[in-house]
């Protein structure tokens, strides 16, 4: 993917997840303008963040594409799922600035590991220092490359059937692809979370055109009917649909 695609992309997704403040979603915590007291009210009645989570959330807020970070609630019930599914092995579709990586790292055990993947590097370099500082660079393993080429190479390597735990929250282009890698690499029982299945709410009544809002509904279409797992959509943020694989 060339330079001038990624900022494109992230220019779109940053006018998308600027969108979903003032959409009828309740959205994430740190999202600018956001002052919904319902979700003040969560965050202060609820949220444990460890402090290097702390300080990396504050740290991507210094970036332009803060926007794209996954809110702390979410990571927090996220990190709960790992929990209650004692997983130890997870792969994040997207890691940006590393937050939810870390987060689902530090609710591992010592032998946990995250595969996290991400194509841009300025990203991977704001994270590392954050994962050394919380004790758990060891738990994570940065793949710099794009994440279809990550799932095969696990794949390849034998990894099938092996993982617990799956985050899907990159490119929305690929979000079929990588659920059905996810399925063929987790274990039975496992669990995928999709992000953004919502999509600020445009998924509800597409527009002509608006081809991502259509591929996301697609999706959204066909886990309902997927035989494969058990789910639930939850609109929390931009939408999170949870698939237990059967
Ligand atoms: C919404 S952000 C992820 C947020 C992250 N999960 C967090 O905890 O804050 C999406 C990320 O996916 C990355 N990305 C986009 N296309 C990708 C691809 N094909 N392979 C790997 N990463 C990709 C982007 O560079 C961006 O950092
Ligand atoms: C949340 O906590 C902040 C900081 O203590 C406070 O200003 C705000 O009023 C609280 N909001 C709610 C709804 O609890
Ligand atoms: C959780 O997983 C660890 C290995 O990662 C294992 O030692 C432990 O027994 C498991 N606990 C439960 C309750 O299954």
């Amino acid at each position: 993917m060339s330079a001038d695609i990624k900022i494109i992309l992230c220019i779109g997704l940053a006018v998308i997840f600027t969108d979903v403040g003032k959409s009828a979603l309740i959205g994430k915590s740190h999202s600018k303008g956001n002052a919904d007291p319902v979700l003040q009210y969560v965050v202060n009645n609820s949220l444990r963040e460890h402090p290097v989570l702390t300080k990396l959330k504050l740290r991507t807020l210094e970036d332009p594409w803060n926007i794209m970070m996954v809110a702390s609630e979410q990571a927090q019930f996220m990190a709960n799922l790992i929990r209650l599914i004692n997983a130890s092995k997870a792969i994040e579709i997207g890691m940006y600035t590393g937050y939810n990586a870390l987060s689902m790292a530090l609710a591992m055990p010592e032998n946990g590991i995250v595969v996290a993947c991400e194509i841009v590097d300025t990203y991977i370099e704001i994270a590392k220092p954050f994962f050394k500082e919380a004790g758990a660079e060891n738990k994570i393993d940065v793949w710099h490359q794009k994440a279809m080429r990550t799932l095969n190479d696990l794949i390849a390597d034998g990894e099938a059937g092996t993982y617990d735990f799956v985050f899907i929250d990159a490119d929305k282009s690929n979000y079929d692809r990588y659920y059905e890698k996810s399925l063929e690499l987790l274990r039975k029982g496992g669990v995928i979370a999709i992000d953004n299945v919502l999509w600020s709410g445009k998924v509800v009544n597409p527009a002509p055109g608006d081809v991502t809002s259509q591929n996301l509904d697609n999706l959204n279409k066909k886990l309902h009917k997927d035989q494969r797992i058990e789910l639930s959509m939850l609109t929390v943020g931009d939408g999170l649909t949870i698939a237990i694989k059967r």
